[in-house]
């Protein structure tokens, strides 16, 4: 069983792992612009997009539109499968991609249908060839992430948000030197990848905030938010603990009542235009003695190593760096449910696609 498991403790953490080869096999795949754009139908006639999934999958959905909006000013309709099953045809927009690891997600393969039904087109993201939502879709974009065996999506999360960014810089209306930027520090994530992994110590490190509080937020700003809530899913899923996501901004608009010396915030902090006023709320939960880790880059000098508990990363272009940060919150998540002793690749009540309603 180590053997499958490529020497690693679980599925959970080799899959972790994989992340850089994962990256180049999606850029690899992708690497044909004029092929991928018609195989994909995301075109000068397309206005309005639609996506639609659950879970992690629907967290690659959320950072693929905001990167989506902002390179193509394409307006995308983000939709939890679940939900719009039941009202396919408030769906305005002609196309619509269903993002579904498995393939077989019954909420993702009926929402995808009745869109279908109600005439829109209909395009499948999945990681597994000839599936079942490949089956209903119009077409199927595949990302090449290989099989996933723990029930937490680590890897098909990273491939999934790399699909979407390749398919946003593949519409005509991209600025041509933002497309050669993000393509060109695409090409050095695997690397900056690697070195999170190569430091993973300091992260288990950092989980002993993490495992012993009795509830745990997550908060970012940007197009960042998506990976608080999904560091949050994930230490929900596999470490069992209390934890939420929120849009940094929204604390003070309720989740404030709720920290106290015996809760733990991890802020994800980008660098970007946001630093300054994700700043202000780290210094807020502070005052409030909450213990606060803070996820940045490594050239920021915003936070003093000995007053705050900083996992510095490398830096990256701001609109890749939801990939670098997911990968922190995946080992956060690991290590914490490592020290709370949780069976992490198949946790209870849980299934690695959920066929039913
Ligand atoms: C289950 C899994 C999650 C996954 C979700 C959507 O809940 O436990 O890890 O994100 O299904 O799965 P899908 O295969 O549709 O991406």
């Amino acid at each position: 069983l180590m053997i499958e498991k490529g020497g690693f403790e679980h599925y959970m953490l080799k899959e972790i792992n994989e992340q850089p080869e994962v990256v180049r096999a999606c850029l690899r795949a992708y690497s044909d612009p004029p092929r991928f754009r018609n195989q994909l139908i995301f075109d000068s006639t397309t206005d309005s997009l639609t996506l639609t999934a659950c879970g992690t999958s629907y967290h690659a959905a959320e950072v693929g539109k905001f990167i989506i909006e902002e390179l193509t000013g394409i307006p995308v309709r983000l939709e939890i499968a679940s939900e719009i099953r039941h009202r396919p045809t408030i769906i305005k927009t002609a196309k619509a991609i269903g993002l579904s690891q498995s393939g077989e997600t019954a909420d993702v393969l009926t929402s995808l249908k009745r869109m279908k039904e109600a005439g829109i087109e209909t395009i499948a993201l999945t990681n597994v060839f000839q599936s079942s939502i490949s089956r209903i879709a119009d077409d199927t974009i595949y990302i090449p992430a290989g099989p996933e065996v723990a029930v937490a999506a680590t890897k098909t999360f990273v491939a999934q948000i790399i699909a979407l960014i390749k398919l946003a810089l593949a519409h005509q209306s991209v600025d041509r030197t933002m497309r050669d930027q993000i393509n060109l520090e695409l090409e050095r994530i695997p690397h900056k990848i690697q070195q999170i992994l190569d430091n993973r110590h300091l992260i288990k490190q950092a989980t002993s905030l993490v495992a012993a509080a009795d509830q745990v937020f997550f908060i970012a700003k940007g197009v960042n938010v998506p990976i608080a809530l999904e560091g949050a899913l994930k230490a929900k899923e596999i470490a069992y603990i209390n934890a939420e996501g929120f849009c940094a901004g929204e604390l003070k608009h309720g989740p404030f009542a709720l920290l106290s010396p015996s809760s733990t915030v991890i802020a994800i902090i980008a660098g970007d235009e946001n630093q300054a006023s994700i700043t202000a709320s780290v210094r807020e939960i502070q005052a409030r003695k909450s213990k606060v880790v803070c996820i940045t880059r490594e050239n920021d000098s915003t936070f003093n190593d000995s007053t705050d508990n900083i996992l510095r990363i490398p830096s990256t272009h701001r609109l890749l760096s939801p990939i670098l940060n997911a990968v922190v919150v995946q080992l956060l998540a690991y290590y914490t449910a490592e020290a709370r002793g949780c069976p992490i690749d198949f946790p209870r009540n849980l299934a690695k696609s959920v066929t039913v309603e």
